[in-house]
Protein backbone atom coordinates (compact mmCIF):
# COMPACT_ATOMS: atom_id res chain seq x y z
CA UNK A 1 0.00 0.00 0.00
CA UNK A 2 1.52 3.32 -0.94
CA UNK A 3 1.55 6.03 1.28
CA UNK A 4 -1.29 8.96 0.75
CA UNK A 5 -0.92 12.33 1.80
CA UNK A 6 -3.94 14.56 1.86
CA UNK A 7 -5.13 16.42 -1.62
CA UNK A 8 -4.70 19.91 0.31
CA UNK A 9 -1.15 18.86 0.11
CA UNK A 10 -0.73 17.69 -3.17
CA UNK A 11 -2.17 21.09 -4.58
CA UNK A 12 -0.05 23.30 -2.67
CA UNK A 13 2.87 21.16 -4.00
CA UNK A 14 1.98 21.61 -7.63
CA UNK A 15 1.51 24.50 -7.07
CA UNK A 16 5.13 25.53 -5.64
CA UNK A 17 6.79 23.51 -8.63
CA UNK A 18 4.71 25.36 -11.09
CA UNK A 19 5.92 28.75 -9.46
CA UNK A 20 9.89 27.17 -9.13
CA UNK A 21 9.00 26.85 -12.86
CA UNK A 22 7.61 30.19 -13.99
CA UNK A 23 10.80 31.82 -12.17
CA UNK A 24 13.07 29.54 -14.22
CA UNK A 25 11.47 31.38 -17.28
CA UNK A 26 12.15 34.80 -16.05
CA UNK A 27 15.78 33.83 -14.72
CA UNK A 28 16.85 30.81 -16.03
CA UNK A 29 20.34 30.24 -14.33
CA UNK A 30 21.81 27.49 -12.94
CA UNK A 31 21.99 29.17 -9.77
CA UNK A 32 18.36 30.43 -9.42
CA UNK A 33 17.28 26.78 -10.43
CA UNK A 34 19.23 25.09 -7.84
CA UNK A 35 17.71 27.89 -5.26
CA UNK A 36 14.06 27.01 -6.29
CA UNK A 37 14.57 23.14 -5.81
CA UNK A 38 16.26 23.45 -2.79
CA UNK A 39 13.71 25.96 -1.81
CA UNK A 40 10.70 23.04 -2.75
CA UNK A 41 12.28 20.91 0.04
CA UNK A 42 11.52 23.54 3.03
CA UNK A 43 7.89 23.63 2.47
CA UNK A 44 7.30 20.24 4.06
CA UNK A 45 10.96 19.54 5.60
CA UNK A 46 10.95 23.22 7.17
CA UNK A 47 12.83 26.59 6.26
CA UNK A 48 14.75 26.21 9.67
CA UNK A 49 15.67 22.20 9.16
CA UNK A 50 12.23 21.71 11.22
CA UNK A 51 9.56 19.85 9.69
CA UNK A 52 6.16 21.75 8.94
CA UNK A 53 4.20 18.75 9.94
CA UNK A 54 3.73 15.85 12.46
CA UNK A 55 5.59 13.02 10.80
CA UNK A 56 7.42 14.25 8.28
CA UNK A 57 11.35 13.61 8.90
CA UNK A 58 14.24 15.87 10.03
CA UNK A 59 16.71 15.74 6.42
CA UNK A 60 19.01 18.62 7.62
CA UNK A 61 22.16 16.83 8.66
CA UNK A 62 21.72 13.99 7.10
CA UNK A 63 24.40 11.49 5.38
CA UNK A 64 24.39 12.87 1.52
CA UNK A 65 24.90 8.75 0.76
CA UNK A 66 21.61 8.34 2.85
CA UNK A 67 19.82 11.31 1.41
CA UNK A 68 20.75 9.97 -2.26
CA UNK A 69 19.70 6.05 -1.61
CA UNK A 70 16.69 7.52 -0.54
CA UNK A 71 16.01 9.71 -3.26
CA UNK A 72 17.20 6.69 -5.73
CA UNK A 73 14.61 4.61 -3.71
CA UNK A 74 11.54 6.52 -3.95
CA UNK A 75 12.35 7.19 -7.83
CA UNK A 76 12.78 3.72 -8.28
CA UNK A 77 9.14 3.18 -6.05
CA UNK A 78 11.30 0.15 -3.88
CA UNK A 79 10.40 3.26 -1.04
CA UNK A 80 6.62 3.38 -2.61
CA UNK A 81 5.85 7.11 -1.28
CA UNK A 82 3.37 9.17 -3.15
CA UNK A 83 4.37 12.54 -2.70
CA UNK A 84 8.24 11.84 -2.88
CA UNK A 85 8.38 9.50 -5.92
CA UNK A 86 6.29 13.08 -7.33
CA UNK A 87 9.10 15.23 -5.67
CA UNK A 88 12.10 13.51 -7.12
CA UNK A 89 10.40 13.39 -10.36
CA UNK A 90 10.90 17.29 -9.97
CA UNK A 91 14.01 17.67 -9.54
CA UNK A 92 16.28 17.00 -12.88
CA UNK A 93 19.34 15.02 -11.98
CA UNK A 94 22.16 17.70 -12.82
CA UNK A 95 20.57 19.18 -9.50
CA UNK A 96 20.43 15.92 -7.20
CA UNK A 97 23.49 15.56 -5.71
CA UNK A 98 24.27 19.55 -5.30
CA UNK A 99 21.11 20.00 -3.49
CA UNK A 100 21.17 16.69 -1.42
CA UNK A 101 24.98 17.79 -0.40
CA UNK A 102 24.11 21.12 0.67
CA UNK A 103 20.57 19.72 2.71
CA UNK A 104 23.77 17.54 4.03
CA UNK A 105 26.31 20.13 5.12
CA UNK A 106 23.27 22.14 7.47
CA UNK A 107 23.08 21.91 11.04
CA UNK A 108 20.54 19.18 12.23
CA UNK A 109 17.95 21.10 14.55
CA UNK A 110 18.27 20.39 17.79
CA UNK A 111 14.92 19.01 19.20
CA UNK A 112 16.04 17.84 22.23
CA UNK A 113 19.16 17.34 23.79
CA UNK A 114 21.79 17.74 21.28
CA UNK A 115 22.32 14.03 19.89
CA UNK A 116 23.29 11.49 22.22
CA UNK A 117 25.55 13.38 24.76
CA UNK A 118 25.63 11.85 27.59
CA UNK A 119 22.89 9.02 26.26
CA UNK A 120 20.49 8.13 29.40
CA UNK A 121 19.59 4.19 29.97
CA UNK A 122 16.96 3.07 26.88
CA UNK A 123 14.73 -0.16 26.72
CA UNK A 124 16.24 -3.66 26.16
CA UNK A 125 17.31 -4.64 22.51
CA UNK A 126 18.74 -1.10 21.20
CA UNK A 127 22.48 -2.57 22.07
CA UNK A 128 21.86 -4.14 18.66
CA UNK A 129 21.21 -1.50 16.55
CA UNK A 130 24.22 0.49 17.65
CA UNK A 131 26.37 -1.92 15.83
CA UNK A 132 24.89 0.15 12.15
CA UNK A 133 23.70 3.32 13.58
CA UNK A 134 26.45 4.20 15.68
CA UNK A 135 26.93 4.32 19.36
CA UNK A 136 25.50 7.71 19.88
CA UNK A 137 22.66 6.98 17.08
CA UNK A 138 24.15 9.46 14.76
CA UNK A 139 24.50 7.01 11.50
CA UNK A 140 27.42 5.79 10.10
CA UNK A 141 29.31 8.50 8.88
CA UNK A 142 32.81 7.00 7.51
CA UNK A 143 32.83 4.34 4.42
CA UNK A 144 34.11 2.11 7.02
CA UNK A 145 31.24 2.29 9.11
CA UNK A 146 28.63 2.41 6.17
CA UNK A 147 30.08 -0.70 4.32
CA UNK A 148 30.09 -2.86 7.87
CA UNK A 149 26.46 -1.60 8.46
CA UNK A 150 25.70 -3.09 4.76
CA UNK A 151 24.33 0.96 3.51
CA UNK A 152 24.64 4.10 4.86
CA UNK A 153 22.58 3.98 8.08
CA UNK A 154 21.10 7.12 8.94
CA UNK A 155 20.98 9.12 12.04
CA UNK A 156 18.29 8.32 13.77
CA UNK A 157 18.88 10.39 17.15
CA UNK A 158 16.55 13.67 17.52
CA UNK A 159 14.48 12.34 14.73
CA UNK A 160 10.51 12.74 15.68
CA UNK A 161 8.60 9.68 16.98
CA UNK A 162 5.99 9.81 14.65
CA UNK A 163 8.33 8.76 11.39
CA UNK A 164 10.69 6.76 13.43
CA UNK A 165 7.89 4.41 14.71
CA UNK A 166 6.15 4.53 11.36
CA UNK A 167 9.28 3.57 9.32
CA UNK A 168 10.07 0.82 12.03
CA UNK A 169 6.73 -0.90 11.43
CA UNK A 170 6.60 -0.43 7.48
CA UNK A 171 9.96 -2.63 8.06
CA UNK A 172 8.19 -5.14 10.08
CA UNK A 173 5.56 -5.13 8.09
CA UNK A 174 7.07 -5.63 4.77
CA UNK A 175 5.86 -2.39 3.25
CA UNK A 176 9.14 -0.86 3.24
CA UNK A 177 11.61 -2.95 0.89
CA UNK A 178 14.75 -1.43 0.37
CA UNK A 179 16.99 -2.91 2.99
CA UNK A 180 16.38 -6.08 3.65
CA UNK A 181 18.30 -6.26 6.95
CA UNK A 182 16.61 -3.51 8.68
CA UNK A 183 12.93 -5.51 7.50
CA UNK A 184 14.41 -8.68 8.85
CA UNK A 185 15.55 -7.04 12.45
CA UNK A 186 12.03 -4.88 12.69
CA UNK A 187 9.86 -8.44 12.16
CA UNK A 188 11.93 -9.79 14.88
CA UNK A 189 10.91 -6.88 17.54
CA UNK A 190 7.87 -6.77 19.21
CA UNK A 191 5.23 -3.82 18.32
CA UNK A 192 5.67 -2.13 21.86
CA UNK A 193 9.25 -2.76 22.00
CA UNK A 194 9.20 -0.83 18.45
CA UNK A 195 7.32 1.76 19.82
CA UNK A 196 9.49 2.10 22.85
CA UNK A 197 12.63 2.24 20.69
CA UNK A 198 11.24 5.14 18.64
CA UNK A 199 9.87 6.96 22.07
CA UNK A 200 13.76 6.64 23.25
CA UNK A 201 15.43 7.80 19.84
CA UNK A 202 13.20 10.89 19.12
CA UNK A 203 14.30 12.26 23.09
CA UNK A 204 18.20 11.72 22.41
C1 LIG B 1 4.87 18.01 0.03
C2 LIG B 1 5.79 17.69 1.09
C3 LIG B 1 7.22 17.36 0.78
C4 LIG B 1 8.12 18.04 -0.02
C5 LIG B 1 7.88 19.30 -0.83
C6 LIG B 1 9.38 17.33 0.10
N1 LIG B 1 9.25 16.25 0.94
FE1 LIG B 1 10.69 14.90 1.40
N2 LIG B 1 9.35 13.83 2.51
C7 LIG B 1 8.01 14.16 2.68
C8 LIG B 1 7.36 13.13 3.46
C9 LIG B 1 5.91 13.10 3.87
C10 LIG B 1 8.36 12.17 3.76
C11 LIG B 1 8.19 10.88 4.55
C12 LIG B 1 7.93 9.80 3.56
C13 LIG B 1 7.65 8.48 4.23
O1 LIG B 1 6.69 8.41 4.98
O2 LIG B 1 8.39 7.53 3.99
C14 LIG B 1 9.59 12.65 3.13
C15 LIG B 1 10.80 11.95 3.19
C16 LIG B 1 11.98 12.40 2.63
C17 LIG B 1 13.25 11.73 2.75
C18 LIG B 1 13.54 10.46 3.50
C19 LIG B 1 14.19 10.79 4.83
C20 LIG B 1 14.60 9.60 5.64
O3 LIG B 1 15.02 9.80 6.80
O4 LIG B 1 14.54 8.48 5.15
C21 LIG B 1 14.16 12.46 2.05
C22 LIG B 1 15.64 12.15 1.87
C23 LIG B 1 13.46 13.61 1.50
N3 LIG B 1 12.13 13.55 1.88
C24 LIG B 1 14.06 14.59 0.75
C25 LIG B 1 13.37 15.66 0.19
C26 LIG B 1 14.00 16.66 -0.66
C27 LIG B 1 15.47 16.66 -1.03
C28 LIG B 1 13.02 17.53 -1.04
C29 LIG B 1 13.13 18.71 -1.97
C30 LIG B 1 13.68 18.45 -3.26
C31 LIG B 1 11.77 17.08 -0.41
N4 LIG B 1 12.03 15.96 0.32
C32 LIG B 1 10.55 17.71 -0.55
C33 LIG B 1 7.38 15.29 2.21
C34 LIG B 1 7.94 16.22 1.36
C1 LIG C 1 23.07 -4.33 10.12
C2 LIG C 1 22.96 -2.90 10.24
C3 LIG C 1 21.77 -2.32 10.96
C4 LIG C 1 21.28 -2.63 12.20
C5 LIG C 1 21.81 -3.68 13.19
C6 LIG C 1 20.15 -1.75 12.43
N1 LIG C 1 19.96 -0.92 11.35
FE1 LIG C 1 18.48 0.45 11.12
N2 LIG C 1 19.13 0.84 9.24
C7 LIG C 1 20.26 0.30 8.65
C8 LIG C 1 20.41 0.83 7.33
C9 LIG C 1 21.54 0.51 6.34
C10 LIG C 1 19.31 1.70 7.12
C11 LIG C 1 18.98 2.49 5.86
C12 LIG C 1 18.12 1.62 4.99
C13 LIG C 1 17.86 2.26 3.66
O1 LIG C 1 18.69 2.12 2.80
O2 LIG C 1 16.86 2.95 3.52
C14 LIG C 1 18.52 1.69 8.35
C15 LIG C 1 17.35 2.41 8.55
C16 LIG C 1 16.69 2.52 9.76
C17 LIG C 1 15.55 3.37 10.02
C18 LIG C 1 14.88 4.32 9.01
C19 LIG C 1 15.31 5.73 9.33
C20 LIG C 1 14.79 6.77 8.37
O3 LIG C 1 15.28 7.91 8.44
O4 LIG C 1 13.92 6.47 7.57
C21 LIG C 1 15.18 3.19 11.32
C22 LIG C 1 14.05 3.88 12.06
C23 LIG C 1 16.10 2.23 11.89
N3 LIG C 1 16.99 1.84 10.91
C24 LIG C 1 16.06 1.79 13.19
C25 LIG C 1 16.86 0.77 13.71
C26 LIG C 1 16.75 0.24 15.05
C27 LIG C 1 15.79 0.75 16.10
C28 LIG C 1 17.66 -0.77 15.14
C29 LIG C 1 17.91 -1.71 16.31
C30 LIG C 1 16.77 -2.44 16.85
C31 LIG C 1 18.37 -0.86 13.87
N4 LIG C 1 17.85 0.10 13.03
C32 LIG C 1 19.37 -1.75 13.58
C33 LIG C 1 21.13 -0.61 9.23
C34 LIG C 1 20.93 -1.24 10.44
Amino acid sequence: MSTKIGFGALIVLIVLVASARAADNQDPSADRKFRARLSTCSTCHGGNGVPKVVGIPIIWGQDADYLLKQIHDFESGDRDVEIMTYVVKQIEPEFVGGVMANIAKRKWPLTVSGGGAALPPGPPGLAVCKGCHQNNFLGASTPEAKQLAGGPAPRLAGQNYEYLVRQMNRFAEGELRNSPTMAALMAAIPPADRDAMARYLSRL
